[in-house]
């Protein structure tokens, strides 16, 4: 089933999404973007689908985007997958996404690896199950030393939960006596989140036509520019990503400058 849809996607070679990387970086100019892939349940229901298979729709778009953010010369692609709030979903929805989760990582990874993506994830995933915990270690490590670009997903993440875990590990530093108090800057907030290593945050994407950033990125989203689509996350592909990156070059940012 999945080769067959695999090869029902268009090959990224024959689409009109890649970029000019003649002078070095691409035109759009973004370096990170981040996904809030929404509307998963409702491209189901409008199939008259079970919701799960809106979520392995929506596998298949992590894998379009993932490949396009590689031919459209993204440096770091977030993906907000499972979130701190998502435990109240129902335990079989739970089930099914995790179950999809470590299906995507056992599979994917050679291909990830082979693309020399670095895979990392974002949120508090040491607290979820053990054997989650050890396959994700696992594929980060494994790709740890790769050149290509970050593809970050977010598991059992919150930005507000990132932030208090950013707070408790400075307070810390300071308690042991580390830092001082008063030096405690925007740079080592920045640098304590979970993100700390990766580039700032240029755009975010959120797709089934909601317009609110649902505990994701808040900090990293202060300057970042914010895209909504009414296309549902399954029906995302590289067009679309291509179309959100066109908007982003046009916008005119000026980090609160003239
Ligand atoms: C939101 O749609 C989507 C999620 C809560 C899960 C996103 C997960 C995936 C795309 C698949 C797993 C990801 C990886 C990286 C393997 P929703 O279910 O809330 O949709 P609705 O608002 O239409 O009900």
């Amino acid at each position: 089933m999945r080769h067959a849809l695999r090869e029902a996607t268009t090959p990224l070679m024959a689409t009109k999404v890649r970029p000019d990387l003649s002078q070095g970086a691409p035109a759009h100019g973004a370096r990170h973007v981040a996904i809030i892939m929404d509307g998963n349940g409702r491209w189901a229901k409008k199939r008259l689908l079970p919701r799960v298979a809106g979520h392995r729709a929506g596998v298949e778009a992590v894998r379009r985007v993932t490949r396009a953010a590689r031919e459209l010369g993204l440096e770091c692609l977030t993906l907000y997958a499972f979130s701190s709030e998502n435990w109240k979903r129902p335990a079989s929805e739970i089930a099914d996404l995790m179950s999809l989760l470590r299906h995507f990582i056992q599979s994917d990874l050679d291909e990830l690896h082979a693309n020399g993506v670095r895979l990392r994830v974002i949120g508090n995933y040491r607290a979820m199950d053990p054997s989650v915990v050890a396959l994700i270690d696992g594929a980060i490590a494994r790709t740890a030393g790769n050149k290509g670009p970050i593809v970050a997903i977010a598991l059992n993440y919150g930005a507000q939960d990132e932030m208090a875990r950013a707070v408790q590990a400075l307070a810390r530093r300071a308690v042991a006596g580390e830092i001082a108090l008063d030096d405690i800057g925007v740079g080592d907030i920045d640098a304590a989140l979970d993100t700390g290593d990766l580039p700032p945050l240029d755009l975010l994407i959120r797709t089934s036509g909601e317009q609110r950033l649902s505990n994701f990125l808040l900090w990293q989203a202060a300057y970042a520019e914010l895209y909504f689509t009414d296309m549902l996350w399954p029906d995302f592909d590289e067009r679309a990503l291509a179309a959100a990156l066109d908007a982003f070059r046009l916008r005119d940012r000026r980090f609160g400058g003239l």
